[in-house]
C-alpha cells in the first residue's frame, strides 16, 4: 500500500486559499481534518427522513474549532514580528491562543470572565503558560478592553475581529464539501460572537464561486475581489444559527447587556461579527432561533448517550435547534443537515456530572452486590 503524505494541518493543506506565502513559518498543531459523523439513532428516533451529520470540531488539538482560526492568526502574528497575543474569551479561544503561543514561543494574555468559564478550558490556558487575567465582568467587557489595548501595548489581538481567524475557520466548510461531494442543504451552528457562522459562509461561497467575484458581503478580506472563489460545487447551504435563550441578540435583533446561559461558551450579548452574520443568514436564506438551557442539555445528553459523541453544552445548541426545526418541518424531509459540534464534552465536566451524576451510586465491594447491580440493569 502506498504511503499517504503526513497531514500537517489546514494551512499546509489549503495554502492556495489562504493569505500565506510559501516561505511563511507555519505555526500548526495538526488542526482540522475532523470527522464528519453521520448520526444513526437520532434521525430514526425523530421518525424523519433526514441525513444528519455532525462535524466533530471537538477533535481539534485543543478540543475546539478555535484551533482552525488560531493557527492562521498566530502564524500571521509571528510572521509580522509580534511577540505577544491577546484575546478575551469564554474559554476556548483562550485555550487555543495559549497552546499556539506556546508552540510559537511567544506570550499569550487571556482575559476571562470571573467564575464563568469551564474548568477544562482554564486548566488548558494555565498549563500552556498563558498569563490569565480574570476580570470582574463578562466576555463583552473583556472584548471591549481587548479592542482598545492594541493602542496601549505591543500585542496582537487574536479574537475573531482579527480577519485571519475567519480565514482559518472557513476551511471547515471546505472539508464538509469535499466529504459530501456537495454542500449540505442546511448548516446549523451555535452562535456566540458570530465569527464561526460567518467563516463557514465565506468558505461555502468560495467553493461555489465562479472566478474572482466575491459572493458574500460577510468576507471582510477581499473587498469584492475574491482571489480564491472557484467552482468546486454548485450549491451552498442555508445557514441556521442557534443561540441560548438567555444570550440571544440575533433573535431579539439587538444587543443583550446581561447574557446568561449554562452554555458558558456562548454567554455573549454583544457579538462582534453582527453585520457579517446577518449577511450570511440573509444571503443564504437562513434564520436565527434560540434554545432553552434545558433543550441544550437534553441534546448534549442525547448525542452522548444515543450516538457516542460527547460535545460541550454550547455545541449541542446546533443539534437542539436542528432537531426542533426537523420535527416542525421547517427543515424538510429529504434534507442533508450538518451540525457543527464546536467543542469537546471534556471541556466542561462539571455541567455533565451535574446533569448525569445521579446515575452513580456506591455499593459494597462484593461479587454479590456487583452481580445484583448488573442483573438489575439488564
Ligand atoms: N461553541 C463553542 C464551544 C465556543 O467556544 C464558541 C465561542 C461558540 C460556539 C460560538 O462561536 O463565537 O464564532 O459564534 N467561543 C468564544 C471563546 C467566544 O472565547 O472561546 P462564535
Amino acid at each position: 500500500m502506498p504511503f499517504r503524505p503526513r497531514y500537517t494541518g489546514l494551512i499546509a493543506k489549503y495554502k492556495d486559499r489562504l493569505p500565506i506565502n510559501d516561505d511563511t513559518r507555519l505555526i500548526s498543531l495538526g488542526e482540522g481534518n475532523t470527522p464528519l459523523i453521520r448520526l444513526n439513532n437520532i434521525p430514526r428516533d425523530l421518525g424523519k427522513d433526514v441525513d444528519i451529520y455532525v462535524k466533530y470540531e471537538g477533535l481539534n488539538p485543543t478540543g475546539s474549532f478555535k484551533d482552525r482560526g488560531m493557527t492562521m492568526a498566530v502564524t500571521k502574528a509571528v510572521d509580522e514580528g509580534s511577540k505577544a497575543i491577546i484575546c478575551a474569551s469564554t474559554g476556548n479561544t483562550s485555550a487555543s491562543a495559549a497552546a499556539y503561543a506556546a508552540r510559537a514561543g511567544i506570550k499569550a494574555f487571556v482575559l476571562i470572565p470571573d467564575g464563568k468559564i469551564a474548568m477544562g478550558k482554564l486548566a488548558q490556558a494555565i498549563m500552556h503558560g498563558a498569563e490569565v487575567i480574570q476580570i470582574a465582568g463578562n466576555f463583552d467587557d473583556g472584548m471591549r478592553i481587548v479592542k482598545e489595548i492594541a493602542d496601549h501595548a505591543p500585542v496582537t489581538i487574536v479574537n475573531s475581529v482579527n480577519p485571519y481567524r475567519l480565514q482559518g475557520q472557513k476551511t471547515a466548510a471546505f472539508e464538509i464539501v469535499e466529504e459530501l461531494e456537495r454542500a449540505p442543504d442546511y448548516h446549523c451552528l451555535p452562535v456566540g460572537n458570530a465569527g464561526n457562522i460567518t467563516a463557514h459562509w465565506i468558505g461555502y461561497c468560495e467553493y461555489s464561486g465562479r472566478g474572482d467575484e466575491c459572493l458574500t458581503e460577510a468576507c471582510a478580506l477581499c473587498h469584492g475581489h475574491c482571489r480564491y472563489a472557484s467552482a468546486v460545487v454548485g450549491n451552498r447551504p442555508v445557514m441556521v444559527g442557534y443561540q441560548a435563550h438567555g444570550a440571544n441578540p440575533f433573535i431579539r435583533g439587538e444587543m443583550v447587556d446581561d447574557p446568561d446561559t449554562v452554555a458558558t461558551a456562548i454567554r455573549i450579548g454583544h457579538p462582534q461579527s453582527w453585520k457579517q452574520a446577518w449577511a450570511a443568514s440573509k444571503e443564504s436564506g437562513g434564520w436565527f432561533d434560540e434554545c432553552s438551557d434545558q433543550e441544550i442539555l437534553q441534546a448534549q445528553l442525547l448525542l452522548a448517550s444515543r450516538e457516542g459523541v460527547f460535545c460541550e453544552p454550547a455545541s449541542a445548541t446546533s443539534l437542539a435547534g436542528a432537531m426542533r426545526d426537523i420535527r416542525s418541518g421547517r427543515i424538510p424531509e429529504g434534507s442533508t443537515v450538518v451540525c457543527t459540534l464546536t467543542g469537546h464534552g471534556l471541556k466542561d465536566p462539571d455541567v455533565a456530572i451535574r446533569q448525569a451524576g445521579d446515575a452513580i451510586s456506591t455499593i459494597p465491594a462484593t461479587l454479590d452486590a456487583v452481580k445484583k447491580a448488573i442483573l438489575d440493569k439488564l
